[in-house]
């Protein structure tokens, strides 16, 4: 796959994984981008009106939020990318068999094939040239990317619900929000009281206010 040497993507892709994790992919898994609030309306507001190089969605499940994410910045003509963090096995209620959110979760031999099915959606989109996956749990990826001195103007967060996870993802997430950037969540709504509790303790501690775009949370860190 030809990009532009020096592309921030092919900056970060290096920096990550130092080789191009697409080399030789060849998409496996028809579309398929099913999500929940992947399209939402404050990010093309965010994204239009900060102009951010790097965006940040943790919790990509098939792809459908970074996929909408790069191609808003495509649309706005940013040269910038997106990463993509998932550890790509699933949350508890994909799992939980009794839950509603079960059956759709590929399965090969036991284990969940969602990074194959994210890769397929990438690819078949065109945006390989603007995603860069890293296959971690949320906090791995956050220390790696502080490490590496990756910081990103939008972070997106929707990977656990559970009310400790949220809020350690927040906190973890703003040590490399870029100032002036927006920490935005989704499910900020009765269904998920956990998400509703952490987004609202974490404000507390920054002295920040919560700003609802339902369902999503959002909080703006000080320019
Ligand atoms: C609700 S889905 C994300 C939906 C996606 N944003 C969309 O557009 O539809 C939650 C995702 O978070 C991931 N996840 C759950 N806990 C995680 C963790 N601790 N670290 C990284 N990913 C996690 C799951 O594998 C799952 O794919």
């Amino acid at each position: 796959m030809a990009e532009p040497a020096g592309s921030i993507h092919a900056e970060i892709m290096r920096r990550i994984h130092g080789t191009n994790v697409y080399s030789g992919f060849v998409p496996t898994f028809a579309e398929d981008r099913q999500g929940w609030n992947s399209e939402h309306t404050s990010f093309e507001e965010i994204i239009s009106g900060l102009r951010p190089s790097v965006v940040i969605d943790v919790g990509v499940w098939k792809g459908a939020s970074t996929i909408y994410l790069a191609d808003l910045m495509k649309r706005h003509e940013l040269p910038g990318a997106v990463i993509g963090v998932d550890t790509f096995l699933g949350s508890v209620e994909h799992w939980d068999r009794k839950s509603a959110f079960s059956g759709l979760l590929p399965f090969r031999f036991g284990m969940p094939m969602l990074y194959e099915q994210f890769l397929s959606n990438v690819v078949r989109c065109g945006m390989q040239d603007r995603i860069v996956p890293l296959a971690q749990t949320s906090m791995v990826a956050g220390e790696l990317m502080r490490r590496l001195g990756i910081r990103a103007g939008l972070i997106h967060i929707d990977a656990s619900h559970d009310y400790e996870d949220v809020l350690q993802d927040a906190r973890t997430y703003w040590e490399i929000l870029t100032p002036g950037g927006f920490l935005v969540g989704d499910d900020y709504n009765q269904d998920w009281p956990d998400v509703i509790r952490a987004a609202n303790q974490f404000a507390i501690e920054k002295s920040a206010q919560v700003l609802s775009s339902k369902p999503k949370w959002i909080i703006r860190k000080a320019p």
